[in-house]
Order: C-alpha cells, then structure tokens, then sequence
C-alpha cells in the first residue's frame, strides 16, 4: 500500500467525514421541515440517488484515475484541451468561501461545549440572548474557539493523509455514529418520537413549492461535499483496485442515513418539550441548550453529546475543505505538506476572521456590503454560485469531454450496462439543467 494513500475503509470514513457535516446535523432537519416534511425528504432522496450519486461517482472516478491534485486531474485527463481545464482552481477559492463561514461556527459549538458542560440556559430566551450575546458581543470567546477550531483543522492536515486525515477520521466518524445511535434510542422513548417521525417523513403537500425541489438539489451538493475539488482531492489518494462505485455508494448511504437520523433526535426532543421547529442557527443553538437544562441531569450529558457529535462531523468536513489547496501547492509548488498547510491556513484563518467580525456589532456595518454582511456573503457566495458552477463543470468533464472508453473500462466492472446509461443520462442531462435551474434561482434570474 502507498505510505500517503488512504486504505479502502480510511477513503469511505473520510470521505463520509467530508460529506456529514453541519449540513446534515443542523441545515438538513430544519429545510425539511420548511418544505413539506415528508414529500421534502422523498425529493431529497430522489435528487440524492439521480444527481447526487451521480456526481459523486463522477469525482471519485475522476481523482482514483488521476491520482493528482485536481487541476492537474483536468488536465491529465484531457490532455488536448490543457489550457481550459487550468482554470479548474477557481474551486479552490469556493473552499476558501465556505471554511471561513464554517469555521467560525466550529468555534461556537466549541463553545457551547462548554457551556453544556457548565453552564445551560435555563430557558429559550436566555438561550436567545447567550447566543446573540456571543455572536455580535463576545468578540474575544468567539476568536478563542474559533482559533481552537482552526489549529486542530490545520494541525490534522500537516501531518498527512494517513496519519492525519485518515487516523482522526477513524476515531471520529464512529465516536459520531455511537452518540447519534445512542441519541436515537433515547428519542424514541420520547413523546415527541412520533409527531417528529410525522414530521420528517408525512408528506405535507401544502408547504411543499416548486423551488423546494431546487433547495434539495443544492443542498445535495453541499452535503455531499461535491463541486469544489473536495471528493476528487480525497479519491486521489486512494489505493487502487477499489470498487469505486459501491465506495461512493456507501458514502451516500451513511451520510443520507445520518441526516434522517439527527432530524428524528432533534425533533423529537423539540416536540417532547412543546416546542415549535424553529429556524436554522436558532434551533441548534437556541431552542436545544434550553430543553437540555430543562430535562436535567441527563439533559446536561445530552447536549454535551449533542454539541460534541456536530463539533467532530464539522471538524471533519472542514479539514476535507482544505486539503484540496494543500494538495495541489504540494504537487504543483513542490511545498513540503507542513508549509504548504500553514500557508493556506493563514489565508482562510484571517478571511474567516472578518466573517466572524462581521456578525459582531462593532464591524457589521463596515462588514455588510448591500443587504447581506460577509458572514452570510461567503455563504452565498460559496453554496449558490461557486459550488454549482463546479458541479457543472465536473458533469460536462465527464459528459462530454472525457474519452468513454475510459469511463466505460472504470464503471462497467462495478455497475450494469443500463445502470450505466442511465448515470451518464444523469451526468450528460439531468445535472448540469437541475444545477443551472438552481443557480438562476438563487441569483434572482428566474423565479420558482
Ligand atoms: N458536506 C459538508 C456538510 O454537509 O456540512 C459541507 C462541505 C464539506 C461542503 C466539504 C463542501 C466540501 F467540500
């Protein structure tokens, strides 16, 4: 086995650690609750298994037969049309959009750690003001985690694919699934199991519009982690002679299965306490702390569980962020693993500081540009504009410009003829038009 290459198992938990993430923990409950419940979901799973799956096998494909930094991934593989391909490193910068948002809510939850450990908000509006009063008051706490987060993300990248990435991955990912299962056999003793049940999985037409079929698919990039290098940089490192379609297929299944998963704990505990599903941050880092302190002694262990199990699903995601950019100065600049992680990780350190800054209220009027500051800019900027486009690009690479007789030699060992068709059907077809759809949509070009 290469020395830097990922074992079959370390490739599907780091990848799996890559694509689980806040995205599942706390982003996915909350949009299927927004849209539907149940007939949500079923689109979900419906995009995830025709154009995510897709995708997915599409980047692992690419970087297993590469084995290069992605750029060089273009390039090697469509030799002909080198100069184009060269500009595949804009999906680099799409990493360096979304760690700086990520990160900085990495430190919040290193912070709520603590305060599940010490200190819970006994009620939602104390919980309301402890979480305002961290994101636009306590500046100094804030950088603290946030700092924390980002040594621990860096230090995990210097030290290398198998002995970084791959050993933290090995320890995380089951300490994950461990909490989460023990989480969900306590919320199916709840009251509130069933009505969460009824509200992730009854299909709530009423709720349900035609953009809710465009947030699934968008959001089936970002928790897949696809469009931005990350999934090919990770597959580059594999060992060969890996069954790359049942990898990528596990690797979809867990992270699908974890997001159901975590939707049913929080729901559950959410409706036991009478509580409405609020929104977004509010209901991880709000609406939770507070019936945490309510249920008592256990509540404590729960939410320092709870807070634990997103801090290593989102530490891991983050590290994935950032290995494409170091891996590509390691192959292409000749850099030594360790200065080519300390140098991007200052870059990303310092953007993330200013997106930090901006949810404070001594910057965020310098720090707000038109209606969004740069917190949710980067967000914006990196989920709806960068990401598509990489998706795009990654699906008319394999659709159209590769050699088929190469994919058809790297697939057809692990899928049926007519499986296959129906994959390139999704890579040629169905990808690029959902991913444009979405991006239309989230700049304002088209309303649905
Ligand atoms: N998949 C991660 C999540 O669901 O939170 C986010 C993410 C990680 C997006 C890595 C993109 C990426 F390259």
């Amino acid at each position: 086995m290469h020395k830097n290459r990922f074992s079959r198992v370390g490739f599907i938990l780091a990848a799996a650690g890559s694509a689980v993430g806040l995205g599942n923990i706390w982003k996915f409950p909350y949009i299927a609750g927004d849209n539907g419940g149940g007939i949500f979901v079923l689109v979900y799973l419906a995009t995830v298994v025709l154009i995510g799956m897709s995708i997915f096998i599409a980047e692992v494909f690419l970087g297993s037969n590469a084995h290069k930094d992605a750029v060089s991934t273009f390039e090697v593989l469509a030799p002909s049309e080198k100069k184009y391909w060269k500009y595949s490193g804009f999906m680099f910068l799409t990493g360096v959009f979304i760690l700086s948002f990520y990160s900085v809510v990495i430190g919040w939850i290193f912070n709520y750690v603590v305060i599940a450990a010490t200190d819970l908000p006994t009620n939602v509006t104390e919980a309301q003001s402890v979480f305002m009063n961290l994101l636009k008051e306590d500046t100094f706490t804030q950088l603290f985690y946030y700092t924390l987060a980002f040594s621990v993300i860096a230090y995990t990248i210097s030290k290398g694919v198998k002995n970084g990435i791959e050993r933290l991955n090995n320890i995380l990912m089951p300490a994950l699934i461990i909490i989460l299962l023990i989480m969900l056999v306590y919320s199916m003793r709840l009251d509130g199991f069933f009505q969460a049940i009824q509200f992730m999985f009854y299909p709530n037409v009423e709720k349900f519009h035609s953009g809710s079929v465009l947030i699934a698919v968008g959001h089936a990039f970002f928790t897949l982690s696809l469009g931005m290098a990350t999934i090919i940089s990770y597959a580059a490192s594999l060992d060969k002679n890996v069954n790359i379609v049942k990898a990528s297929m596990i690797v979809v299944i867990m992270d699908t299965l974890i997001a159901l998963v975590a939707g049913v704990i929080i729901f559950s505990i959410i409706f036991n306490a009478g509580e409405e599903p609020g929104q977004g941050a509010g209901l991880v880092f709000i609406t939770l702390p507070a019936i945490f302190y309510q249920i008592g002694a256990i509540g404590n262990i729960l939410a320092i569980a709870f807070f634990i199990a997103l801090a290593f699903a989102a530490i891991t995601s983050a590290i994935s962020i950032l290995e494409p950019t170091v891996m590509y100065l390691i192959e292409r600049r000749k850099m030594s693993r360790k200065k080519a992680t300390y140098s991007v990780a200052v870059v990303f350190y310092v953007l993330g500081i200013f997106a930090l800054l901006s949810n404070t209220s001594s910057f965020s009027t310098l720090l707000t540009f038109g209606n969004k500051n740069l917190f949710d800019w980067f967000d914006f900027i990196s989920a709806s504009i960068l990401l598509p486009i990489g998706g795009i690009l990654v699906a008319i690479f394999v659709g159209y410009v590769l050699d088929k007789a190469l994919l058809r030699k790297a697939l057809l060992p692990y899928m049926s003829e007519t499986v296959y068709k129906i994959w390139l059907f999704s890579i040629r077809v169905l990808a690029p038009v959902a991913i444009t759809l979405i991006m239309l949509k989230e700049i304002g070009v088209i309303k649905i």
